[in-house]
């Protein structure tokens, strides 16, 4: 079978199992597969949900491969803006906390943009650990920001789980049966993980530094609330093309 076909036949399959994307998909797989044989094994996998970042072993993030193993959480596209801000308030030879480090994607962005500074990241999970030294991270199996040191950043940036426990049945159906829980769980609010990212942040910055972290849905009010208790004077929030609240920035004043 000539590889236009096999493309064209993949792509078949793929959106017949409603993937939304299955040109890009089908492309991918056609394109990284050693033989047939693979592509119809991976098209396979794909079929029942699996993502195909595990599959293929990698994801486009911030314009840069980034390798990611099987059954951590995939880098999403609504979190470049996150990494961009990031990188953006990150001084040259800055020194960046990425906590919930997954994969790295984060901190590995921030590092491409500032070569001269140093990202540390940290995850529950030794596969991201892992996962995250190969994409370029010095990244430690860590609680949040157990382990490190206090006053000793210039930014902190974090994706933690923020997704409120009630609404993980909303999400599609693929990434509930197959990414990680600990990845997007936050608890009955959301914000479990961000309120204690919040306190580690305000333990981690000198004075003047940033965190800037992903929340979303109505999570503004109550985030901007534990910021301002943990000394963080300025908020900066952002928003998606579609008007929803993807994240905020702030900057610490005091030092708890
Ligand atoms: C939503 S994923 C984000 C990963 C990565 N920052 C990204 O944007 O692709 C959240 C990550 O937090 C990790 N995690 C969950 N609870 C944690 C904790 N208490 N301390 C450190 N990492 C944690 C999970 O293992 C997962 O890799």
């Amino acid at each position: 079978m000539r590889s236009a076909d096999l493309e064209r036949r993949t792509r078949a399959r793929l959106a017949a199992a409603g993937c939304v994307a299955a040109d890009e998909e089908a492309a991918i797989l056609v394109a990284e597969a050693d033989d047939r044989a693979a592509v119809e094994r991976w098209a396979a996998r794909r079929e029942r949900g699996e993502p195909l970042a595990w599959i293929v072993g990698r994801v486009e993030f911030m314009g840069r491969t980034v390798h990611v193993g099987p059954g951590l959480y995939v880098p999403r596209t609504q979190s470049e803006e996150l990494a961009a801000r990031a990188a953006e308030l990150t001084p040259r030879r800055g020194r960046v906390a990425d906590l919930c480090t997954g994969t790295g994607a984060v901190g590995a962005s921030v590092r491409a943009f500032r070569p001269a500074g140093t990202v540390v990241g940290t995850d529950l999970d030794p596969r991201a650990a892992v996962c995250a030294r190969m994409n370029g991270i010095d990244a430690v199996v860590a609680d949040l920001d157990a382990g490190l040191a206090g006053g000793a950043f210039d930014v902190v940036c974090a994706v933690a789980p923020y997704v409120p426990t009630g609404a993980l049945r909303l999400l599609p159906s693929d990434v509930v049966s197959y990414e990680p829980h600990v990845a997007l769980d936050g608890g009955a609010d959301g914000l479990d993980l961000v309120r204690r990212v919040v306190a580690g942040a305000a333990r981690l910055l000198v004075p003047g530094g940033w965190l800037v972290t992903e929340i979303g849905g109505d999570q503004g009010v109550p985030v901007g609330e534990a910021l301002a208790a943990a000394g963080f004077g300025r908020h900066d929030f952002w928003s998606d093309d579609d008007g929803d609240l993807r994240g905020v920035a702030a900057r610490l004043d005091r030092r708890p």
